[in-house]
């Protein structure tokens, strides 16, 4: 089973990400949390690049960034972990792609589409929570941090790819489970946790 987690920086991935993945093991599930860009030497090189060089990168260079980093990370860390039995939960996936570039970058939904259809049709996320939070929200868990490349661009772009978000999840009801990111950390642990059992209890 895949999983990915989504939202706009400061969401609340990470944290869920990794309660998800100890009630998991604590039922004797084998899981492996990872996360975009990043996951192996490559990938995380490329990671640097994209969140720490101090240059300004083409929007069209920085979706093809993404999308090597991607690539590495499905090759080397996701097919395998899931051909081994894993329940594998990734913080971010395509679907970043489609809302900080599609939308946030203003690329557009079809074109991020076409350029990620390998990963789309290859290895969709069975489940896909999008952590929904204001803007407010979202200045308020960053202050006082030192911010990387993306989260510089400040609250117009990430309103926009707040609603690219949700426009996604409009269209994709079965696949994205649009989950109030402001609510209390472990009441949202427990409905995450809540709609993977029950796609576990259906397949199994
Ligand atoms: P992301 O991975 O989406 O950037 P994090 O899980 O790192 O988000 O959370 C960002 C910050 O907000 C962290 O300091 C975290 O402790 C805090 N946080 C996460 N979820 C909540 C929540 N539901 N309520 C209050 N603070 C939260
Ligand atoms: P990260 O620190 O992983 O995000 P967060 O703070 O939300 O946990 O940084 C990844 C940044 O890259 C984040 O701002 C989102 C952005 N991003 C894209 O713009 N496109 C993509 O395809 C991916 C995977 C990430």
């Amino acid at each position: 089973m895949f999983i990915t987690f989504e939202g706009i920086d400061g969401s609340g991935k990470t944290t869920q990400g990794q309660l998800l993945k100890e009630k998991l093991e604590s039922l004797g599930y084998q899981v492996l949390l990872t996360r975009e860009p990043g996951g192996t030497k490559v990938a995380e090189a490329i990671r640097g690049i994209l969140l720490h060089l101090d240059e300004k990168i083409e929007a069209m260079t920085e979706v093809f960034l993404y999308c090597g980093a991607r690539n590495e990370h499905l090759e080397k860390i996701i097919l395998p972990a899931l051909k081994k039995g894993y329940i594998v939960i990734s913080d971010r996936y395509y679907h970043s792609t489609l809302a900080y570039q599609g939308f946030g970058r203003e690329l557009g939904l079809a074109e991020m589409k076409a350029i990620n259809s390998h990963f789309i049709n290859t290895c969709p996320p069975d489940l896909t929570f999008f952590l929904d939070i204001g803007l407010e929200i979202f200045e308020k868990r960053l202050e006082g941090q030192e911010l990387d490349r993306m989260e510089k661009e400040g609250l117009e772009f990430m309103t926009k790819v707040r609603h690219g978000y949700l426009e996604m999840a409009a269209e994709e009801k079965t696949r994205i489970q649009v989950i109030e990111g402001s609510a209390k950390i472990e009441d949202i642990a427990e409905k995450i946790y809540l709609k993977v059992k029950e796609v576990l209890d259906a397949r199994s």
